[in-house]
């Protein structure tokens, strides 16, 4: 570390902008789900972009390798340092203001390291809608959104965390600020740098603020819980709903009765939202700017389900409070499953047509070479994005567990590129699935990935060992 880093960062951020204490540093080096964990010489906390710029310069200078975070949820251990002491953590949580609301262009201007729900009460205060929802809204910071792409539950209507965003101002990593903050609909002049900033897991440089959009309230809104036979006749009953209920259909999330009995032993105040035991759930959400249009569309398309038999059973929501009830459920899946056993969890997109034969070929490889090994399948399977998590037992040596879990990972993986998938759909790449990477990426498309990473960090500064 260079002699006098410390010093010349608290020249830049001040005191209160830097935590050297190792209980107060603890939060920001394990990720969420346990797995990961390193050791910083600091966590910086700049308040502003002219501080991230001064710190971003100060590190070029010094070669100082930079770990950027928002609010550490993410799932791939991409916000975590590595073990060696060298990096610095990098968290935005301080730069946490929204700065305008526009209801006329339907834009929001935040900062990097506001919390979510933050964002989307926002919205919902000046009578729009902000999308994007996740378990982790509660704590995840749009900044940590826009660096993974997030998805969530409302993707078949509205996207994922690029779709939703207009511009970005990045600090790049020799500490020059790009100003894209742009709320332009349209704009064809030249490359599209947001994008590439947009999924890159702070390799690129550090998102400190966004334009996103927002759309009309949705007023209205119906939920259901439906019981099906099967996994397959969860994707046909989303074709028939969409036949019925058109865009209107905000999410459609499925989950197996194994996932289900999961969450039910292990998330307080969860019951069974049906009296009888099905293969497998769907919760499904409408939602409309009138207030009377989604329960009537509902009710229409659930009862053509029970007489078709895609579904065997359904209840909807009467009140606000039944609806969380469903969906504390469907959000209790990942602290859930960590308490079950260690899951591997793998993070699939698929054509929305290749879900069921995907299932069904999953389960088959799973049965034939890990009996022993419980599945836990749910998703979002309205974008495609299944969640074919596999449970290995909590007591495993180390040794086993690296083995099953390289075996299971290969085979779950080269089945879903077979099925012309994606290894991941939401959670992004970060420590997790960068050595796999390699296996399923063709070497132009490692190429290009490695050409951009050398144009905008040719020292390697920004986030080094992760992704790529
Ligand atoms: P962090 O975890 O802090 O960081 C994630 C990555 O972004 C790291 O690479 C970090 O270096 C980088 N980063 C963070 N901020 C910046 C910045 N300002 N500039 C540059 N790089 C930055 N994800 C989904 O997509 N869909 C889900 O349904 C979903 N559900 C979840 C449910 C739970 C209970 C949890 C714990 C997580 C879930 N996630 C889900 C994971 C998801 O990616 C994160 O919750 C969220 O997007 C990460 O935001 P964060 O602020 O916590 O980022
Ligand atoms: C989800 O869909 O709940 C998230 O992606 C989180 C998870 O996979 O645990
Ligand atoms: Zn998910």
């Amino acid at each position: 570390m260079h002699s006098n880093l410390i010093g010349r960062l608290r020249g830049a951020v001040g005191d209160a902008g830097l935590i050297l204490d190792a209980p107060g540093q603890a939060t920001y080096l394990t990720d969420w789900p346990r797995k990961w964990s390193g050791t910083t010489p600091v966590v910086v906390r700049p308040a502003s972009t002219d501080e991230v710029a001064a710190v971003m310069r100060i590190c070029h200078e010094t070669r100082t390798p930079v770990v950027p975070q928002g609010g550490n949820t993410g799932m791939t251990g991409a916000g975590i340092p590595d073990k060696q002491g060298g990096q610095i953590v990098l968290s935005l949580n301080r730069m946490n203001r929204i700065l305008d609301v526009d209801v006329v262009s339907n834009t929001m201007t935040v900062e990097a390291g506001v919390i979510l729900q933050q964002v989307q009460q926002a919205a919902a205060d000046a009578d729009r809608f902000f999308p994007l929802s996740l378990g982790a809204e509660g704590s995840c910071t749009i900044g940590g959104n826009l660096a993974t792409n997030a998805g969530g539950i409302a993707v078949l209507r509205y996207g994922n965390t690029r779709d939703l965003t207009l511009g970005v101002e990045v600090v790049l990593p020799d500490g020059r600020v790009w100003d894209g903050l742009r709320a332009l609909r349209k704009d064809n002049s030249g490359y599209d740098l947001r994008d590439l900033f947009i999924g890159s897991e702070g390799t690129l440089g550090i998102i400190t603020r966004a334009v996103v959009k927002l759309f009309p309230a949705q007023h209205g809104r119906a939920t259901a819980w439906v019981g099906v036979p099967s996994h397959g006749d969860a994707v046909q009953l989303l074709s028939m709903m969409q036949s019925i209920c058109g865009e209107r259909i905000i999410a459609f999330e499925m989950m197996s009765e194994f996932g289900l009995s999961v969450i039910l032993r292990h998330v307080a105040d969860t019951q069974r939202p049906l009296g009888d035991v099905h293969p497998y759930y769907v919760l499904v959400e409408i939602a409309d700017a009138q207030r009377e249009t989604p329960p009537v569309l509902l009710e229409e398309a659930l009862a053509k389900a029970l007489e078709s038999g895609l579904a065997h059973d359904a209840v909807i929501a009467v009140n606000d409070r039944q609806r969380q009830a469903m969906w504390k459920i469907r959000e209790g899946v990942s602290q859930a499953q960590l308490r079950e056993g260690n899951p591997l969890k793998h993070d699939i997109a698929l054509p929305i047509a290749q879900i069921a034969p995907f299932i069904d070929a999953a389960d088959a490889l799973v049965a034939a070479h890990f009996p022993q090994l419980p599945v836990l399948n749910f998703g979002h399977i309205g974008d495609g994005n299944l969640h074919y998590n596999v449970l290995l037992p909590h007591d495993l040596c180390d040794d086993e567990r690296e083995r099953l879990t390289r075996e299971v990972n290969l085979k779950i993986h080269d089945l879903a590129i077979a099925y012309r998938g994606s290894i991941s759909a939401e959670h992004g790449v970060g420590l997790l699935r960068r050595d796999e990477l390699r296996r399923y990426k063709s070497a132009v498309e490692t190429d290009l990935m490695l050409a951009i990473k050398r144009a905008l960090d040719p020292d390697q500064l920004m986030n080094p060992g992760k992704v790529l």
